[in-house]
């Protein structure tokens, strides 16, 4: 039996989003009928056509593309707002959101735009619907260390709302050593760390990533299953991989979800987590990937449950705060044992 209701009702954090990939084409046309900006689509229905990818930088070509709709702090704010807005219906009570700043910097706009826009709606949506919401600004590993210093001394100014600091885009040539010296600056500044790795990129660039980064989490991972020595480390220092199932099959990192390595990830110890990466583009938000994953693999309810509690684990918030989102988490599962749902 699937889980519906139980993934529904549970309490969940996400935490690997990129906010730009949360730009819905009806929006994507809004927002360049607001700028007056040409699109190289006429409907929606040809955008969601144009979203096939065959491999990672399929998609970043056309990710790169849509961010041009973005200009100003309001349009930021409502494409933020518009997530958290969904994310609330998918009862996320935590969210930590990427955003890639050199991607609008390059077309002229202002760090202060992009982040004053996605800070206003993170701080309505705690006022509103009682979620966390923080922002991890990410570096294009594509671009050279010099522009991430850059990047980095504009986040200075604004430290107050970003909580960490993120590596992304192409992977495969881009190594996380590349960036070794701007995350030693970002750490010593007192930002949490996290890095994609082994998404495309070999199981050495997830060593890369802990031991010459020291990330707090991995993004992806699934490659580190090749490493059975990485494996091991993971799990002795619970390094949480912040895993995105329909991501993984648009991208064909995998190429069949009943393929999907999430139950060996579980077997050998990993805190492993559920996300949408970019649910705009890979056509579902947090619940869909745990339906999708609980039909293609089967899951038991426990499973789905310790997948949801390793979220809290793997987010970053104060011990206060983890302590009291756990026992609303358990509170809840206890609630739903009793109904017709998840008794499997
Ligand atoms: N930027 C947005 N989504 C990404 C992904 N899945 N991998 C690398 N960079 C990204
Ligand atoms: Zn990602």
């Amino acid at each position: 039996m699937t889980h519906d209701a139980l993934i529904s009702r549970l309490p969940k954090c996400e935490l690997h989003v990129h906010i730009e990939g949360t730009l819905e084409p009806e929006l994507m046309f809004a927002l360049a009928a607001r700028n007056h900006i040409r699109l190289p689509y006429a409907t929606v229905a040809e955008v969601r056509q144009a979203y096939q990818f065959s491999r990672l930088q399929d998609f970043l070509d056309i990710y790169y593309q849509g961010m041009s709709v973005l200009l100003h702090e309001q349009d930021f704010y409502d494409l933020a707002w518009a997530y958290l807005q969904r994310a609330h219906a998918d009862n996320l009570v935590h969210v930590e959101m990427f955003f890639d700043p050199q991607g609008h910097t390059s077309r002229g706009v202002s760090f202060d735009t992009v982040v004053d826009g996605l800070n206003r709606a993170c701080v309505e949506a705690a006022a509103t619907f009682g979620i966390k919401a923080s922002l991890i600004m990410c570096f294009l590993r594509h671009l050279d260390e010099y522009d991430a210093e850059k990047t980095l001394d504009a986040a200075l100014h604004h430290k107050a709302k970003i909580m960490g600091i993120g590596l992304d885009s192409s992977e495969q040539g881009h190594p996380p050593s590349k960036f070794a010296r701007v995350f030693r600056r970002a750490r010593d500044a007192g930002f949490h760390l996290f890095a994609h790795a082994g998404e495309e990129g070999p199981p050495d660039y997830v060593w890369q990533a802990i031991d010459i980064l020291g990330v707090d989490r991995i993004d992806h991972g699934n490659r580190s299953m090749e490493d059975r020595s990485l494996v091991q480390r993971l799990a002795r220092d619970r390094t949480p991989l912040t895993l995105c199932p329909l991501s993984n099959l648009k991208l064909r990192v995998i190429d069949d979800l009943a393929r999907h390595p999430l139950r060996e990830m579980m077997a050998s110890g990993l805190v492993v987590t559920l996300n949408s990466d970019d649910p705009a583009y890979f056509g579902g938000y947090v619940n869909d990937n745990y339906r999708a994953l609980d039909t293609a693999l089967s899951l038991r309810r426990d499973e789905v449950i310790e997948v949801a509690r390793n979220g809290f684990s793997a987010a970053i918030m104060t011990k206060t705060d983890r302590a009291e989102m756990l026992t609303r988490f358990d509170a809840v599962v206890a609630a739903i044992s009793d109904t017709e749902d998840g008794n499997s």
